[in-house]
């Protein structure tokens, strides 16, 4: 991976390990800028896909944005060197401390906070107030599409009626009223993201579409200076992705177009599509057991290592990390993790015990952020690759780690 032989990471860092290509997320995140053409824009990355210092300076370093969902992400992005005026910030209960950091942060404050309910506003003025700085703000729309309309796992939908997520389109009157009120507050953008892993653009497009006709109107009151229309560009599995994380891009520069928001920059907040393909999880084979016509693999890397099966059914590829010849048999994966939903599904494989090392591919985006410590379990390596080398490491916390902050009570 990346000019570095696996089987020597493991060597040095030990397994369970996640290991990234700085390069190749690079590229990828270069890709995707390329697809805006001529449109005035900014990519924010969601950090919560992947919050690494090496990575999110490395966006950074190419012009990236960032889209955070708290305090600690806020901070991390800032420590990469994303500029203040660079950085959307949105989620549903922002605690007063996060609004301050977030109005406090650089000259002006971020670029935008999202509010994602009519109460918010009245909170970020009265911070603003206290702070003697004016929050600059977008309302983050739900389109209030249909639940079934949105090609994902309905845990990650949340664009419908029933998320908490956004401002019910019914309400944006009232959120403009209070905003306008709001005499600490600036409307800067409108805001959507309906959801994550779509893999088809057709829900996007039409979010965007409804986004962009209240900008039109909007416009006429307000001094808006972008458009988000969120991210959610899906990645492919194994099982097929039939949209490119580009032709979300394009189509939505083509609508905005339609539109005549030609003053206006387009923002998006991709976090999968840029780090998904690009890290693995490596994981030992600890354990075998056949029974009948099962074959059970077990591994030393779980469901708190990696817990989107788990929580999502979702299925990731596992390969062995070296060519091995000979048969190959069907392999039910499972973690150590004393949970039955901590299963990695059936995976064609060695059936040698010559199989010691694998591979979890995709495992770039919601894998270390969504780890934990369950079952007493060390939290995973982090390896990260460029220019064939380990160029960053960091190492696996130890079991005593654990032990002593559960006794330390
Ligand atoms: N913007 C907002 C406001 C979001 O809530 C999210 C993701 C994103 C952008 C980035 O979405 P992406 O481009 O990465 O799809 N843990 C789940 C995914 C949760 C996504 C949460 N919000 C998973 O592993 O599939």
């Amino acid at each position: 991976m990346g000019g570095v032989r696996l089987s020597d990471v493991v060597a040095r860092c030990g397994s369970p390990t996640y290991v990234y290509d700085l390069d190749a997320i690079v590229r990828e995140a270069r890709e995707l800028d390329a697809a805006f053409g001529p449109q005035r824009h900014l990519v924010c990355y969601a950090v919560k896909a992947n919050s690494a210092a090496p990575i999110v300076r490395a966006l950074a370093r190419i012009g990236f944005g960032a889209d955070v969902v708290s305090g600690p992400e806020l901070l991390v992005a800032r420590g990469c060197g994303i500029e203040a005026d660079s950085i959307v910030f949105s989620g549903v209960a922002k605690q007063d401390a996060e609004i301050d950091l977030a109005i406090g942060a650089g000259e002006r404050g971020i670029e935008a906070i999202s509010v994602e309910s009519v109460e918010e506003i009245g909170r970020i003025d009265a911070r603003a107030r206290a702070l003697g700085r004016m929050a600059r703000v977008s309302i983050r729309i739900n389109p209030g599409l249909e639940e079934e309309a949105i090609d994902t796992h309905s845990h990650i939908t949340t664009g419908h009626d029933e998320a908490k997520f956004g401002v019910p389109k019914a309400d944006l009157g009232s959120a403009l009223q209070s905003v306008t009120k709001a005499r600490h507050v600036d409307l800067v953008g409108i805001s959507s993201h309906i959801g994550s892993q779509l893999t088809d653009t057709a829900s996007y497009v039409e979010s965007a579409l409804s986004l962009f006709a209240l900008a039109a109107e909007i416009k006429k009151s307000h001094r808006l200076s972008f458009v988000d229309a969120g991210g959610g560009f899906g990645v492919d599995y194994g099982q097929g992705c039939p949209a490119r994380p580009a032709d979300f891009v394009r189509l939505a520069c083509n609508a905005m177009a339609t539109f005549g928001l030609g003053d206006l920059a387009l923002y998006v907040e991709p976090g999968r599509a840029l780090v998904a393909a690009h890290g693995v999880l490596l994981a030992r084979v600890i354990q075998r057991k056949v029974s009948g016509a099962r074959r059970w693999l077990m591994i030393d890397a779980g469901m708190n290592d990696l817990i989107r099966p788990a929580l999502y059914q979702a299925h990731h590829r596992i390969v062995p990390i070296e060519e091995l010849e000979g048969e190959r048999a069907r392999w039910r994966v499972v973690g150590p993790v004393c949970e039955s939903s901590d299963d990695f599904g059936e995976h064609e494989l060695p059936a040698s015990e010559a199989l010691q090392l694998c591979a979890v591919l995709d495992a770039g985006a919601y894998g270390y952020t969504m780890a934990s410590r369950y079952n007493g379990r060390a939290l995973p390596a982090e390896v990260f690759l460029s220019e064939g080398a380990i160029v960053a490491h960091t190492t696996r916390a130890e079991w005593r780690d654990w032990v002593d902050d559960r006794l330390k009570t």
